[in-house]
């Protein structure tokens, strides 16, 4: 387990605020990457599926959106609801990203501020890579701690920003790994297609 930050309700909850600010910006990557109605997508670390449920209403019911995570509590959490709102093209599943065996099953795979948690990224890239169907896309975003500010300066920040990282650090991940994004996923063979 590597992952820092409290996961559960908690966890859940705290995503829901995160996935209000962030969604509509990480949408337009995924819309970008070409992904409709049909879509086939995995949602790697998904959290508390604010990023499956967008990702599964422009996929439509001819398509389906596969979303794993490592947390037990927010799986149940998220399958609970799902129940209640009787999605059919959704599916929750609890599980390591590095367990991942399907190949070339997606179209699109999501993975947002999930590499940064990780001890070993290349192996979760690798094993995305595996999972996408040939020219099939990976869109992921994460953070780059320290490029926070604050503005008047606030030492009250400053310690949040150096804490997060050292405990991020100490769990086998890496608060920077943001701006660290595009050497590794094109060492791994990827080609960017946002940028040709
Ligand atoms: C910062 S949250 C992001 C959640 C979601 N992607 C979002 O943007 O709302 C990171 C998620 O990755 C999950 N996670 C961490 N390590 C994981 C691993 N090795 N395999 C699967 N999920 C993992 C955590 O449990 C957590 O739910």
């Amino acid at each position: 387990m590597s992952y820092v930050i409290q996961g559960g309700q908690e966890g859940k909850a705290r995503l829901s605020i995160l996935g209000q600010a962030m969604n509509s910006y990480s949408l337009n990557a995924l819309l970008k990457a070409g992904l409709k109605q049909g879509s086939k997508c995995l949602d790697a670390g998904c959290g508390g599926g604010t990023m499956t449920y967008a990702m599964a209403e422009i996929a439509g019911p001819d398509g389906f959106v596969t979303a794993i995570d490592h947390d037990a509590e927010i799986i149940r959490l998220n399958n609970e609801e799902l129940a209640l709102l009787k999605v059919c093209n959704i599916g929750f599943r609890h599980e390591e990203v590095y367990d991942l065996t399907e190949t070339e099953e997606y179209d699109i795979i999501f993975a947002r501020f999930l590499l940064s948690h990780l001890s070993n990224p290349a192996l979760a890239i690798s094993k995305m890579v595996s999972a996408l169907k040939p020219g099939g896309w990976l869109v992921t975003e994460d953070v780059h701690f320290s490029g926070h500010f604050c503005y008047p300066s606030n030492g009250a920040f400053d310690t949040y920003l150096e804490w997060y990282a050292r405990a991020v650090k100490y769990n086998g991940g890496d608060a920077e790994f943001g701006v660290k994004l595009y050497e590794h996923l094109f060492g791994s063979g990827l080609v960017c297609r946002m940028c040709n």
